[in-house]
Order: structure tokens, then C-alpha cells, then sequence
């Protein structure tokens, strides 16, 4: 089959919608996030794409840490809400219920089945927007949300992001065993 060359479009999808959290404008402030990734085992360390002009770049540049959050399916308004208003213009504190872990300056979201407060790693600076590779420093869930104290998806139900379309979409059933269902290739 004939490929075509649709431009230089990131489809790395689906992206798992997260929370960032931080404080700015010495307030607690909080944007949608869907460019995340784990970049790093051992110290565990994970990287956001946040636009250099952000409300929460400049919160994460001054305070130093920040939290991830991600929200399950029924906080679909308000992520998407925390990811069309800027902080630098309306105050998004009260959008949560708020609680802290460690970190003085990594606000976290009571409502959201899982939360990672980070502290700042690393910062690259890009064309348009600034990477921010953060050190986990602690997890925070509730038993819920475990299967055999491991973070269990179904329970956790959270949405994933397709662009350039703009679509939220929920997860499905798990389909196969990661590090096994390819082992029965090795064998032939
Ligand atoms: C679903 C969703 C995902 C987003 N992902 C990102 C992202 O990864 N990086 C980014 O810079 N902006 C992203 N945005 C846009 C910011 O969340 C938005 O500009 C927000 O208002 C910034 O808030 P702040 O100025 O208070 O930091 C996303 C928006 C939505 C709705």
C-alpha cells in the first residue's frame, strides 16, 4: 500500500491527559497537560512540553517544583477548563480541592485517582516551549485505585488526547502482557 506524507504532524497518540500543577503569582495554578513522558528509571524522572509564555513556565521556573496529576473521565470540563484559561489572567486555585505532599509549592488535586509531586530537574529550553524534567519525589493514590498495590488503569480511568483532531478519548480493555506477549516470536 502507497504511504502519503501527511506533514510534520506529532501523531504520538494517544497521550495521556495530566494536571500540572504549581505555584504562580504566589498562587496555586494548574494547566492540562498532553505532551508528558517517563524519561528516566532510576531517579525517576518524568518531562513536560509547557509553552514558554505559560502562566505555569514561569511558576515552575521560580518555585522550583511542580505536580502531575491525572484526572479520570469525570473531571473532563474542569481539565479541559485549566486548559483554555491562563493563570495569568483568572485565578484558577479554587478550580480543586487542594492538598500537599512534601514539596511546599507542588499543589495536588484531592480529586484525581493519582498524583506525582516533582521537584525541577532539568530545564531545556526549545523554540517555542521549555521542557521540564522533573524528579518524582512522591505518588499519592488511594487504595481504590490498586490491584495488588499496582496502579490499576480500569480503576484509575483516565483519558487520553489525540492531536491535530483535538479529541479526548477513554480507554479501552487491556488487549495483551507487556515484556511477554512477544516472546512467542523470540521462540520460532
Ligand atoms: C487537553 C489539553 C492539553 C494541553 N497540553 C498542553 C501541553 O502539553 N503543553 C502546553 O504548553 N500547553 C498545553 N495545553 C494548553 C494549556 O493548558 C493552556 O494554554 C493553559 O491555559 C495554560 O495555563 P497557564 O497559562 O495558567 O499556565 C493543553 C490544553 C489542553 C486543553
Amino acid at each position: 500500500m502507497d504511504k502519503i506524507n501527511i506533514g510534520k504532524t506529532a501523531f504520538i497518540n494517544p497521550m495521556p491527559v495530566v494536571i500540572a500543577g504549581t505555584h504562580s503569582n504566589e498562587k496555586p495554578n494548574f494547566m492540562a497537560v498532553g505532551w508528558i513522558s517517563s524519561v528516566n528509571l532510576n531517579p525517576p524522572l518524568i518531562a513536560i512540553g509547557i509553552g514558554s509564555h505559560r502562566c505555569t513556565a514561569k511558576g515552575i521556573e521560580e518555585s522550583g517544583e511542580f505536580s502531575i496529576c491525572v484526572p479520570d473521565a469525570s473531571l473532563l470540563e474542569k481539565t479541559d477548563y485549566v486548559g483554555v484559561v491562563s493563570g495569568n489572567k483568572v485565578d484558577k486555585s479554587g478550580v480543586f480541592d487542594l492538598f500537599y505532599g512534601e514539596l511546599k509549592k507542588a499543589p495536588m488535586i484531592r480529586e484525581c485517582p493519582i498524583c506525582m509531586e516533582c521537584r525541577l530537574y532539568q530545564t531545556v529550553k526549545l523554540p517555542t516551549h521549555t521542557m521540564f524534567i522533573g524528579e518524582i519525589m512522591g505518588t499519592y493514590t488511594e487504595e481504590k485505585y490498586l490491584t495488588d498495590g499496582k496502579p490499576n488503569l480500569t480503576k484509575i480511568n483516565p483519558f487520553t488526547l489525540t492531536m491535530p483532531d483535538n479529541n479526548y478519548w477513554s480507554m479501552g480493555d487491556p488487549i495483551g502482557k507487556a515484556w511477554n506477549i512477544g516472546l512467542k516470536l523470540k521462540q520460532k
